[in-house]
């Protein structure tokens, strides 16, 4: 079924106010929402600041809507009273408002930082299990766990993204690894709000000759990525944290601060 009405949450974020220019157009109706400002709706468009952890309001928000990309809430490390209310109580009333919507399909902003205590020289997949980094990086698991219970649960057809590190351009040797751009985000979001599946872990990587990620669960899909990392390498090669923990782990540095655990198990 082709989508008509389509939510995004996050809009005012990175990643939301790059597609509010890369989808216009193409949906019927695109409700964004944020609960920070965003640029006043075009043709096709509505707006809506709307607090995820408020129950009420995001069923208002999840209304009418036949699928929804999940973009909101916290995208950085925080204390618990912040990762639960943006992340925990976030992700559930989003769902919980998609149930009562009849929406049909979510695509979810899962992160990295769920997998972020795995070895660089792991090779992961979509099967692979979480190994959260941070408060931020178990919510996203939490979040993935969420999306696979209202799949089997309820039949929305779940697809979560294990987004690497969306931005404009790598800006460090790590992301020669994880960069997604902007464009190959587009590609995988077209795949989320089109392919028949019913719950996908994905990564949300673009083609990066460096990458740690099997995503072949991804190009089974339809996702066919055309960027890679490579071409940034010269500028951004020396660009290292200096701390080994964080050069050891997918995570980077979201691994070393508050780690106050045992490092034995590292070298094995
Ligand atoms: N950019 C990346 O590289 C990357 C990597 C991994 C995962 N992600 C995930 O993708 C999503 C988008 O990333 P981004 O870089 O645009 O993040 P961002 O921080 O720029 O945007 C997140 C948006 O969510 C909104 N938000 C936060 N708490 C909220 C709440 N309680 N209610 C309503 N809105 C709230 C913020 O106002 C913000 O506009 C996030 O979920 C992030 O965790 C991003």
């Amino acid at each position: 079924m082709a989508v008509t009405a389509l939510l995004v949450t996050g809009a005012a974020g990175g990643i939301g106010r790059m597609l509010r220019g890369a989808l216009a157009g193409r949906y019927p109706l695109i409700r964004w929402s944020d609960r920070a400002p965003m640029a006043p709706p075009g043709v096709g468009e509505e707006t809506v600041i709307a607090d995820l952890s408020d129950a009420a309001a995001v069923e208002a928000l999840t209304a009418g809507m036949d699928a929804i990309l999940h973009l909101g809430g916290c995208s950085i490390e925080a204390d618990w009273p912040t990762i639960m209310a943006a992340n925990l109580h976030g992700v559930v009333n989003l769902y919980e408002g998609a149930r009562k919507a009849g929406t049909q399909r979510v695509i979810f902003a899962s992160s990295n930082h769920a997998i972020g205590f795995w070895r660089r020289s792991d090779r992961l997949d979509h099967e692979s299990p979480p190994r959260p980094d941070s408060r931020y990086g178990l919510s996203k698991a939490f979040g993935e766990d969420v999306a696979a219970y209202y799949a089997f649960k309820h039949g929305i057809r779940s697809l979560s993204l294990r987004i690497g590190s969306c931005f404009e351009r790598p800006t460090n040797r790590r992301m020669l690894s994880t960069w997604l751009s902007y464009a190959d985000f587009v590609r995988l979001v077209e795949v989320g709000l089109t392919a028949e599946f019913h719950h996908e872990i994905v990564y949300g990587v673009s083609r990066n000759t460096r990458s740690w990620w099997d995503n072949s669960n991804a190009y089974r899909l339809g996702y066919d990525p055309q960027d890679d990392a490579e071409r940034f390498a010269p500028e951004v090669e020396g660009i290292v944290s200096d701390i080994p923990l964080d050069e050891a782990f997918q995570g980077g540095q979201f691994c070393s601060p508050e780690f106050t655990g045992s490092t034995d198990w590292i070298r094995t």
